[in-house]
């Protein structure tokens, strides 16, 4: 059957599939395909599968444009890239990789919240421009984690393990809201459930949020939120980029009402909201939470064997619909 890859992504997950006699097609441009791109490329053969990224807008459009595909293996746990509603009403699977970066973003997200409360990334800056000139009591002070309150907004695979490194191996104490309590988690982690988001971001010295993006996490975190956290704290987002308001963001950190925050995602990736750059109580990562050579390997496997299975007549193990 015929396959399209919309980028060229790391070589297993594409082997497995022409080691099935499948026939694959890899975008040729070294970027993100433009709308017009993607449509004129799932149009030029009569595809049976897509292997789509979180770039790529799946629509009516692109459904329309591949007709014989019934199957969108997204290579990303998160799939707000396609839209779910009309691939239900079209019969057509999609599917995401989940698990298998869990550990990873979680690490990621970890090591935004020491750079940012170590000053890690600040420090590296201003040791390079030579503007280190001796040790000083005073140099760069940063923030402890051991006993502080780290609040989780959304405690699913990624959050749950962002816990379980902060409360065994930084000695963090833990609090989360998420749309379902868990039970297992508060008693494996001692972990205290708030009521909702508002009391997290008031009792949290740092805040990670580990949301899907859904029309009711848009802006979860908005102008009135981020003013209800601790003037001492921190803000983290592995997420997605627009649960935060990031305009709103920028000012808070220039007001310094919050101590500093650190992302890998972006409202308008991979545009940043203006002024973002120039904070420098921000560290920045250019949405690389998964990006490991071990991960990226499995997710490229993970998203064909999704599509393999599909294409077998199986259900594939990642069906999102
Ligand atoms: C990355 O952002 C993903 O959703 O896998
Ligand atoms: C969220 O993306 C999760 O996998 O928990």
């Amino acid at each position: 059957m015929k396959v399209y890859v919309t980028r060229k992504i790391p070589e297993s997950g594409i082997k497995l599939l022409k080691d099935r006699g499948h026939e694959v097609q890899v975008s040729e441009k070294d970027g993100v395909l433009t709308e017009e791109e993607l449509l004129s490329a799932l149009s030029e053969k009569p595809y049976d599968a897509v292997l789509s990224l979180l770039t790529d807008k799946i629509d009516t459009k692109a459904f329309d444009a591949a007709p014989n595909a019934k199957i969108f293996a997204n290579y990303a746990v998160g799939y707000n890239n396609i839209d779910i509603e009309e691939a239900n009403k079209r019969g057509i699977t999609v599917t995401n990789t989940p698990g298998i970066l869990t550990n990873t973003v979680a690490e990621h997200t970890i090591a935004l919240m020491l750079s940012i409360t170590s000053r890690i990334a600040e420090g590296d800056r201003f040791t390079r421009a030579g503007k280190y000139d001796g040790w000083a009591p005073l140099l760069l002070l940063g923030t402890d984690l051991k006993d502080k309150t780290l609040g989780i907004l959304g405690a699913g695979r990624i959050g749950q393990r962002v816990a379980h490194i902060a409360s065994r191996g930084l000695g963090m104490k833990l609090c989360y809201y998420d749309v379902k309590q868990n039970r297992e988690f508060e008693s494996e982690y001692g972990a205290k459930f708030e009521v909702s988001v508002d009391s997290v971001l008031k009792v949290a010295d740092v805040v990670t949020v580990h949301v899907p993006l859904l029309d009711s996490t848009k802006h979860l975190i908005n102008k009135e939120r981020l003013e209800m956290m601790k003037e001492s704290a921190y803000l983290i987002n592995s997420s997605r980029g627009p649960v935060i308001d990031e305009s709103a963001l920028v000012e808070v950190l220039r007001e310094n009402k919050i101590k500093g925050a650190a992302l890998d995602v972006f409202e308008d990736e991979p545009k940043l909201a203006e002024g973002l750059p120039e904070c420098e109580n921000v560290v920045i990562t250019p949405h690389i939470a998964s990006a490991t050579e071990e991960t990226r390997g499995k997710m490229s496997e993970m998203a064909a064997q999704n599509i393999i299975d599909f294409l077998e007549g199986k259900t594939p193990e990642n069906k999102v619909v």
